[in-house]
């Protein structure tokens, strides 16, 4: 293996370039009005997810209908700003209408789910370089079964049972040839963690059957409810899903301090984070999701009980100041 570099960058998506890593966000279509935000997405970021509008209720609110104006906001962006994008996400029990939810037989749900896979698709085609074909489907810790993790008990699984996944992907395929798929999935960030356990024997299957995935997305929203898993443990699941062939990417990465964690602590657990991305040559990508701690989805978590304060687990402040979380993912993106 060729030593890792180091580089000496002054921005997150610089270090990326030089070590070789997609740097990304998430944006939402409400951001693209607010120039702070923007300036620091141009500045700092070369790859964007949009951070619900390309969400199956977004795009397809009743049957047949779709509607992709907010989703191409977001994608226009991205492209006049030189930046890559990953559809985030075609098939997910959540954001997913009532409509799909209450389908009754398999033959309606395959029909359906194909219908908007090819749809999305065919839409957003030259224009993503990858996609999250299936997101979340295995189950939270209260459903499994005797302390065995399961597949979540979704419309897709109900009707399709676990072979859902399969066709997903090879529909996903058939549709567009040239860009990258992927499974992505939180709290199974770290080997020994059940859920990591599980994800890494199906896309190992996965990939043994010929199934058509490219690679694996590790959410990475770190803190509790979720685990905050050892940085050796997610560094040895990153190599073996890389041994299997497949790519690893970081995908959605924050982590809240309602725990009472410090910001510098904050700084240091990323930057470990972002340091085995690129220790790691099937670690293309690195995505944090969103900007500043003001706007992160994680102050909607009432069960955070963050005592009052903001969970802040994102880069920059509440005043979009450069928080030590921001120095220490760009040194681990400049491979220090
Ligand atoms: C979140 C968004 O950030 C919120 O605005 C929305 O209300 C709920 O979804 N895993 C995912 C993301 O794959 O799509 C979720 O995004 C966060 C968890």
């Amino acid at each position: 293996m060729p030593p890792p570099v180091v580089c000496n960058a002054t921005t997150l998506k610089e270090a990326g370039t030089c070590t070789g890593r997609l740097v990304g966000t998430a944006i939402g279509v409400n951001h693209l009005s607010n120039n702070q935000l923007t300036s620091i997405a141009q500045a700092e970021f070369n790859y964007i997810t949009a951070e619900n509008e390309m969400k199956w209720s977004s795009l397809q609110p009743s049957r047949g209908n779709f509607n992709f104006t907010n989703a191409d906001r977001i994608v226009d962006f991205a492209l006049q700003n030189d930046m890559k994008v990953k559809g985030h996400t075609l098939v997910w029990h959540n954001q997913l209408p009532g409509w799909v939810q209450n389908l009754t037989s398999a033959d309606e749900v395959r029909q359906v789910m194909t219908d908007h896979i090819k749809a999305v698709m065919d839409h957003f085609k030259g224009k993503v370089v990858a996609w999250d074909v299936v997101n979340e489907a295995w189950a939270n810790p209260n459903d499994w079964v005797n302390g065995q993790p399961t597949l979540r008990n979704s419309v897709f699984y109900q009707r399709l049972g676990g072979a859902f996944i399969d066709e997903a992907f090879i529909i996903a395929r058939e549709t567009d040839p040239t860009v990258k798929l992927y499974y992505n999935d939180f709290r199974s960030e770290a080997v020994g963690q059940p859920k990591g356990d599980a994800i890494y024997e199906m896309v190992k299957g996965m990939v043994e059957r010929g199934i058509p995935i490219d690679g694996v997305g590790l959410q990475a929203h770190l803190g509790l409810p979720n685990d905050k898993p050892a940085i050796e443990d997610i560094i040895a699941n990153m190599q073996r899903i890389a041994d299997l062939g497949l790519e690893v990417i970081i995908s959605e990465l924050d982590g809240h301090l309602c725990d009472g964690e410090t910001f510098e602590e904050q700084g240091v657990r990323f930057h470990d984070i972002a340091k085995a991305c690129v220790a790691q040559p099937a670690c293309t990508a690195f995505t944090v999701w969103g900007i500043g701690d003001r706007d992160s989805w994680l102050n909607t978590w009432d069960e955070l009980n963050c005592m009052g304060r903001r969970p802040s687990g994102l880069l920059w402040d509440d005043d979009l100041n450069k928080k030590p979380a921001y120095e220490g993912i760009l040194s681990g993106l400049n491979g220090k």
